[in-house]
């Protein structure tokens, strides 16, 4: 083995990918050549797929046929609302959502087929059963029955149906797609990347998109923004944000290392492990989640989340993320703690599907080596004797 071990694989070249580029020194970020803040907001979100899928923007007529596809594929089946039902009331929305996923997977009739043009269709048909899982949930675990899909809308218009259960305004369908572009790619992050690592395997899409799931939920990757919005409805107080931070940083001068990794002693929403400067998906979902909070009369949480800032830009060279300032959006949407990862999901499945694709179409087992740090080779018999 020749080449040193990095922990994390931090800075590794895993795989050659044309979807997305990352620079982490300048915080910019590009979906197949495109700016992202060119396109949030300026490309409908089933654009945005498209390109990741396909590596162009579609056409007029490629876009509508794209659209059709995705709505052609609405509709939970019965057998997936009847699992949710079954589930006990606290079941966190991200298990539900794998759960359910793994049961769509029993249902798809393209399940056992992994070509190209089976991969397409069973991708539409995720990107669909995601929310549709997410928000049925949600209702059902509140007491309501899950909304019944409708034919007509764009996808994030679609979003916030099933999740209200009534269409939404233009604005809120608006924020709702420029959340999903956002969320919709980046790179090599660990879910997308646990999804290569099963399509190399040749498991089919929907147990890489489990995988992805299952990945997702952690406090380092996007379990964060659960953390972000607990944080600052706790701290409830943009007078208290300050001393709040103040704490959790100097508590961690006494921890050790190993406790200094516990999520609880970090500040979630901040440090990434590419980014050294803030991305503009942060800048944009910033200036989001002003304009949302005022419009929704929740500008006191957008303001605690100002005051957090500010206390962590003084004490701490750490990049805001992405979980930081969504978590104000998503809170502004009506979308409570523990949902706002599903919503991740709903914009990263596009991610996951694109990248699933590319890897089947150029594949090859993904299988690297670990340094032996064990015991010496060593005798059975010489340690009985
Ligand atoms: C994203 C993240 C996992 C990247 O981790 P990483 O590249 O492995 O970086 P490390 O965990 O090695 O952290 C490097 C140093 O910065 C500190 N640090 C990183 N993020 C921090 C945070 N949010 N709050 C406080 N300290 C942080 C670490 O504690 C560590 O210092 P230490 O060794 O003295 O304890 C990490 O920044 C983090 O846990 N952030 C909070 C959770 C979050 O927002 N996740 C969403 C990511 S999009």
């Amino acid at each position: 083995m020749h080449d040193q071990w990095k922990a994390g694989l931090e800075d590794v070249i895993a795989a050659r990918s044309a979807v997305c580029a990352i620079d982490g020194a300048a915080g910019r970020l590009f979906y197949r050549g495109y700016e992202i803040g060119e396109l949030a907001g300026a490309v409908p979100f089933e654009d945005v797929a498209a390109l990741l899928w396909t590596g162009e923007r579609p056409d007029a007529a490629q876009a509508a046929d794209f659209r059709a596809r995705l709505v052609a594929a609405r509709g939970l089946p019965a057998p997936i609302e009847a699992l949710l039902r079954s589930l006990p009331r606290d079941c966190h929305p991200l298990d539900a959502l794998r759960t359910a996923i793994s049961l769509d997977a029993a249902l798809d009739p393209d399940v056992a087929d992994s070509g190209a043009l089976a991969n397409l269709r069973k991708s539409f048909r995720l990107m669909v059963r995601v929310p549709e899982v997410v928000a049925a949930w949600h209702r059902i675990r509140s007491g309501r029955a899950p909304a019944a899909a409708v034919s007509s809308g764009s996808h994030a218009a679609y979003v916030m149906h099933l999740l209200e259960g009534v269409a939404p305004s233009e604005d809120v369908a608006r924020v709702m797609d420029v959340v999903l572009t956002l969320h919709a790619d980046h790179e090599f992050n660990a879910s997308t990347f646990v999804a290569r690592v099963a399509v190399a395997t040749l498991a089919d899409l929907h147990a890489a998109v489990v995988a992805a799931i299952a990945t997702l939920k952690g406090p380092r990757h996007g379990g964060a923004n659960e953390d972000v919005l607990r944080m600052l409805q706790e701290i409830g107080d943009p007078a208290k944000a300050e001393a709040f931070i103040e704490a959790r940083l100097g508590a961690r001068g006494a921890l050790s290392k190993a406790e200094r990794a516990n999520p609880k002693a970090r500040v979630p929403g901040f440090g990434h492990r590419v980014y050294r400067v803030d991305d503009a998906r942060a800048r944009v979902l910033r200036g989001m989640a002003k304009s949302m909070a005022e419009a929704t009369g929740r500008a006191r949480l957008f303001e605690v989340a100002e005051r957090v800032y500010d206390a962590m830009k003084a004490r701490t060279d750490l990049p805001v993320n992405v979980d930081f300032f969504s978590a104000v959006v998503y809170d502004a949407l009506g979308i409570p703690a523990d949902l706002c990862t599903s919503i991740f999901a709903i914009g990263r499945v596009a991610g996951w599907c694109a990248h699933a694709m590319e890897q089947y179409a150029d594949n090859r087992l993904i299988r690297p080596r670990a340094e032996y740090i064990g015991v010496a080779p060593r005798r059975l018999a010489a340690a009985v004797a």
